[in-house]
C-alpha cells in the first residue's frame, strides 16, 4: 500500500464528472487500498477517487466501524434532513454546516464487481453523499 497525494481546491480534477469503473482487477484493489490508508493517515472519514487525481466512479468511507467501498454508487432512496458540519481533505482546515438527507440507500459494486445495497443514517449518510458528489465534481461548499 501506499500513500497518495490528496488533490487540493483549486485543482480542475476535483470539477470534473467521473467515468465508470468497468474493471474489477488487481489494479482497482490497490488503489482502493491506498486510498483506503491516504484517508486514516490524513484523519478523514471519507476519500473519493478524483481527490487522488483518478477520474473514476468510486470511493472508500469510513465514520469509525469499517471500511466501505463504493464503486460506481448511486443513490437511490433518500429521505429525512439533517445539518452538520462538513469538512473534506480537499479543503483544509475548513468545516461548514451542510444540509443532507437523514437516510440514504445507495446501490454500487464491490472491489469484485459485485452489486450490493447498503442504507446509512445520520453521520454515515452524509459521508455517502460527500463521496458520490465528488464523483460528479460537487464540492461541499457548493452545497452551503
Ligand atoms: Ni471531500
Amino acid at each position: 500500500m501506499a500513500i497518495r497525494n490528496i488533490v487540493k481546491i483549486g485543482d480542475d480534477v476535483l470539477r470534473k464528472i467521473c467515468r465508470t469503473q468497468l474493471t474489477f482487477d488487481e489494479r482497482l484493489h490497490q488503489t482502493l487500498d491506498d486510498m483506503a490508508e491516504t484517508m486514516y493517515k490524513a484523519e478523514g472519514v471519507g476519500l473519493a477517487a478524483p481527490q487522488i487525481g483518478i477520474l473514476r466512479r468510486y470511493c472508500v468511507v469510513d465514520v469509525g466501524d469499517g471500511i466501505i467501498e463504493l464503486v460506481n454508487p448511486v443513490i437511490i432512496e433518500k429521505s429525512g434532513e439533517q445539518i452538520g458540519d462538513e469538512g473534506c481533505l480537499s479543503i483544509p482546515e475548513r468545516f461548514e454546516k451542510v444540509k443532507r438527507p437523514l437516510t440514504v440507500t445507495v446501490k454500487a459494486q464491490d472491489r469484485n464487481g459485485k452489486t450490493f445495497t447498503i442504507t446509512a443514517e445520520g453521520f454515515k449518510a452524509r459521508a455517502f453523499c460527500h463521496e458520490i458528489d465528488h464523483l460528479d465534481g460537487v464540492l461541499y461548499i457548493d452545497r452551503v
